[in-house]
């Protein structure tokens, strides 16, 4: 690895800059670097204003995600050796409304979110609790998905987000999917209704771009088509 990066940096202030702007910069590297770092670095000692998210480090928060080199990554779990190139171009995730530098509104991603009700609804004739084996098939087919962080890497790279405000998208969809699979919700029909529109799965183009840049390997695309085919069961009467 080069003893140094060379840098391209996002930066808007809507105080003062009337639109965003490139700098070049060349911070030094070190082993085991993450792009978290690299901001770190420019941040504590070329430019204390530098906005940008990130609290846990470890790949959990999810509050990290950036545009890096046309790519949406956790900063924290993105290793600088790994981009293979000295070259770096680090931007704020696309799809959202920047609020300064590298900090993006979370505001409409999680107004989507709040439309699928992403908790669990006990049904009424279901005495709790009740137990879900980690081995049986109902929680294995769902595994993968409950690991979501919401860090909105799939929602960035989401070209129906992009083109479509309405548009639920990757990750409040496939938070919908864990819960209408899950036989104890009792609001599964509501939420199917909910995603059943021109606005949810049937805006998704199955181009599986979402699915590329998942940090927790979920596939989010596979959970739409698992929900198309419930609409689909919905409409000849065989979901319930
Ligand atoms: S597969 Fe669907 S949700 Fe995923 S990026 Fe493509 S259009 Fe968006
Ligand atoms: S599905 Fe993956 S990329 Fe999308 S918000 Fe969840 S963890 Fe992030
Ligand atoms: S800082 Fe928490 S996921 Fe990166």
């Amino acid at each position: 690895m080069s003893d140094h990066l060379n840098i391209r940096l996002f930066r808007f202030n809507p105080e003062i800059d009337v639109e965003p702007r490139f700098e070049e910069l060349q911070v030094p590297t070190f082993e085991n670097m993450a792009i978290l770092d690299v901001v770190m670095h420019i941040q504590n000692y070329l430019d204390r204003s530098l906005s940008f998210r990130f609290s846990c480090r470890v790949g959990m928060c999810g509050s990290c995600a950036l545009y890096v080199n046309g790519r949406p990554r956790l900063a924290c779990r993105t290793q600088v050796s790994a981009l293979k190139t000295q070259n770096i171009t680090i931007m704020p995730l696309p799809n959202l409304p920047i609020i300064r530098d590298l900090v993006v509104d979370m505001e409409p991603f999680f107004e989507k979110w709040k439309k699928i009700k992403p908790y669990y609804v006990s049904r009424k004739d279901i005495v709790d609790p009740v137990v879900v084996h980690p081995d049986s098939n109902e929680r294995e087919f769902i595994d993968e998905m409950l690991d979501c962080i919401a860090c909105g890497c799939c929602y960035g790279a989401c070209s129906m987000a992009a083109t479509n405000e309405e548009f639920l998208g990757p990750p409040a969809l496939n938070r919908a999917y864990t819960l209408i699979a899950d036989k104890r919700d009792a609001i599964r029909v509501e939420r199917l209704k909910v995603v059943d529109k021109s606005y949810g799965v049937w805006r998704c183009h199955t181009q599986f771009n979402c699915s590329e840049v998942c940090p927790k390997n979920i596939v989010p695309t596979r959970s739409i088509q698992n929900l198309k085919k419930r609409c689909v069961l919905k409409k000849i009467g065989v979901f319930k």
